[in-house]
């Protein structure tokens, strides 16, 4: 669905709410032409006790480290960042939506160099539903490993949300779309499991739970570190350190991807290998149920997650 179809009207802009339409940056703007924003994707959701925004302290302890790097200094603090998206989501009457932060170099040069450019903060909600496709969270979802391998963090940060290396995911998810799957599985530089384009990828065997570890150029997920918790509160041990073979994926008893946007995700088929017995798995329907339990707020613990509206 385009955002002109959506109930939404105002984006936050470093201070001010400003009609959506009006959201507009220059196209000498910095970032735009050498990638150098950086974002998160938060959730806001409609839960038991009214909406909530899910692990939103993380979000921004990751939104600040990202900028350090590039050299962004976020000119706004956590409070006023935290009361802007309250304030957006109260504005726009949004129950559930998706939160999108972004920290910008903007207009003033074009030299590689950012340093005469502003650094601009911006941010927006939408609503948003399954990212995978509507029967995903339930069926699980066909992917193939892709042929693009994933950048090695000594190239470019990978446990940062920079919007240039977003190109990697991008050519891997339209590359695997293009050929009849749903996402992408991207292996590393070394040839072992990293992620998916938008996501942390898990697998169980014999009961255990694997998954690659950050030194893998993977993105330190916080619905990863979310599952690994959750896990590991249900008696489960998890090996978060892991270094995964291609060849593990196809003989693994169940798979599924953790993010944001994918939640809890179960994994069908690899290269049209059918994983287990090519349902959604006990362990991963477990964690799955334990999550959305949480996320919910069918449930008391964890409420330290929550950021109320
Ligand atoms: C490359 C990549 N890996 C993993 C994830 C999952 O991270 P999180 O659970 O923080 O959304 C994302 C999504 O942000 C991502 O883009």
């Amino acid at each position: 669905m385009g955002f002109e179809e959506m109930d939404v009207d105002t984006i936050w802009m470093d201070g001010e709410f400003v009609p959506w339409e009006e959201a507009q940056t220059h196209v000498l703007t910095h970032s735009l032409h050498y990638g150098t924003a950086v974002f998160e994707g938060v959730r806001c959701y409609d839960t038991e006790q009214g909406p909530a925004i899910f692990r939103w302290e993380e979000h921004l302890d990751r939104l600040y480290q990202s900028a350090a790097p590039l050299g962004h200094d976020i000119s706004h603090d956590r409070e006023e960042l935290t009361e802007a998206t309250l304030e957006l989501i109260r504005r726009q009457d949004l129950e559930s939506c998706y939160i999108r932060p972004l920290v910008y170099y903007g207009y003033n040069s074009l030299g590689v160099s950012p340093r005469d450019c502003p650094t601009e903060t911006t941010i927006a909600c939408w609503p948003w539903g399954t990212y995978l496709g509507e029967d995903a969270l339930e069926q699980g979802v066909d992917v193939m490993v892709s042929s693009w391998r994933k950048h090695h963090s000594s190239q470019i940060p990978t446990n940062i949300k920079a919007t240039g290396p977003y190109i990697n995911s991008m050519l891997a998810g339209e590359e695997a779309r293009s050929n009849g799957y749903v996402e992408a599985i991207v292996l590393n530089k070394e040839g072992d499991v990293a992620e998916g384009p938008g996501e942390n990828i898990f697998m169980v065997n014999d009961g255990e739970i694997f998954t690659p570890g950050l030194s893998e150029s993977i993105l330190d997920g916080i619905t990863r570190q979310t599952v690994i918790e959750l896990a590991e509160e249900l008696g489960y041990t998890v090996h978060d350190e892991a270094s995964i073979s291609r060849g593990q994926l196809y003989t693994a008893d169940e798979l599924f991807f953790t993010g944001t946007a994918a939640e809890v995700t179960p994994i069908k088929t690899v290269d049209d290998t059918v994983i287990g017995d090519g349902s959604r798995g006990p362990v991963t329907e477990e964690l799955q149920s334990r999550f959305f339990e949480v996320i919910e707020r069918r449930t008391d613990d964890h409420d330290e997650w929550f950021t109320y509206v």
